[in-house]
């Protein structure tokens, strides 16, 4: 394991810089890379999803295909299992016109004991410009961006971050409900060793969302308090008033040791059924990350059913993530893809 693998950052938590603010105009676009959100301003969330919501107007047109990325080389670096992250991934990339690598760690040299730096680094003498990175350690896309001269995208560091992830929530949400300041969001399920929660948490209360945390209480500590959200443990009351639930599987590759008895314990007194359905808005979102665990967190028909928007989050996230592959690459805002 290498030095910067900081075990310790997996539970650093440090209040929101941003809070409760008004749309701002969208400004110009300068960063390198996509690391996460803890760090990006809320201009620069605004102007990934107003990028976004150009390159979903792309999406729907004939032709899906631009040429912003021709020429350019991306690798797909992905050293820890995904469906949706990685095709989705894939699939922008494609549609930007760059030529794409997916790299196969299982056929890779890093089983012979070469270390992520190195191997990064020997891609790069390849001449990429790219890289979109998931690794189990929190830190590592930080790490690449430092030794590397291209641009790292991470797309899910261990429990740390998983910014592209929330940047599609994010969309998700306006799209539905037409803004996300003032709204109730609840986060429901394994927020302690959960990527997506944190990054979620830093957009949405930047937003200017109202957070509500719940859980069992060995996997939702009151530190997460200090990030600006509400903590609770009496599931009917945080999903009561929520415009959205969001709800994530129990992490168990990344647990250490058994934070709740059963699965099925934890189905009766968390998992969204349709006893606690009835007690939410009639106009609540239930939304999911994915993958999702039928019958633990959530009813296999309440995953199916209308208020579900599992599914177009999966859609939007492939023009979040063409949006975050054109701006790194350069791009400067929504002003620069054509209609
Ligand atoms: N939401 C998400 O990251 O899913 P994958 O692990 O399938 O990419």
């Amino acid at each position: 394991m290498e030095g910067w693998a900081a075990e310790a950052h997996l539970f650093s938590i440090s209040p929101p810089i941003h809070q409760s603010n008004t749309p701002l105009p969208p400004m110009s676009w300068q960063r390198k890379h996509l690391l996460d959100i803890e760090s990006l301003s809320v201009e620069e969330i605004i102007t990934v999803l107003d990028t976004a919501r150009a390159f979903k107007a792309v999406g729907q047109r004939a032709i899906k295909k631009v040429p912003a990325l021709r020429g350019k080389t991306v690798v797909n670096l992905f050293i820890e299992p995904s469906t949706r992250t990685r095709t989705s991934f894939e699939l922008s990339e494609q549609r930007l016109s760059a030529d794409v690598v997916n790299f196969n760690t299982e056929a890779s040299s890093l089983k012979k004991g070469e270390t992520l730096k190195d191997t990064a680094r020997n891609l790069e003498a390849l001449n990429i410009d790219i890289i979109v990175i998931r690794h189990s350690a929190s830190g590592a896309p930080h790490f690449l961006a430092r030794v590397l001269h291209a641009s790292v995208i991470n797309a899910g560091d261990g429990a740390h971050e998983h910014p592209t992830q929330a940047l599609l929530d994010m969309f998700t949400i306006r799209e539905k409900k037409g803004r996300i300041e003032g709204l109730n969001v609840t986060i429901l399920g394994d927020i302690l060793y959960s990527r997506v929660a944190r990054s979620d948490i830093w957009a949405l209360t930047k937003l200017g969302a109202k957070v509500t945390l719940c859980g069992p209480s060995t996997l939702v500590p009151r530190v997460f308090e200090q990030m600006g959200c509400r903590v609770t443990y009496d599931v009917e009351e945080a999903i009561r008033d929520a415009d959205i639930i969001n709800l994530l599987r129990i992490q168990h590759e990344r647990q250490r040791k058994s934070m709740f008895p059963s699965l099925n314990e934890y189905s009766s007194l968390f998992g969204l059924n349709k006893a606690r359905l009835a007690l939410t808005k009639p106009d609540a979102l239930i939304m999911h990350p994915g993958p999702i665990n039928r019958g633990v967190e959530i009813d296999s028909q309440i995953a199916d059913c209308g208020r579900s928007v599992i599914l177009e989050q999966v859609t939007n996230g492939l023009a979040v993530r063409m949006a975050a592959l054109f701006l790194v690459n350069g791009g400067k805002g929504p002003h620069e893809v054509a209609p």
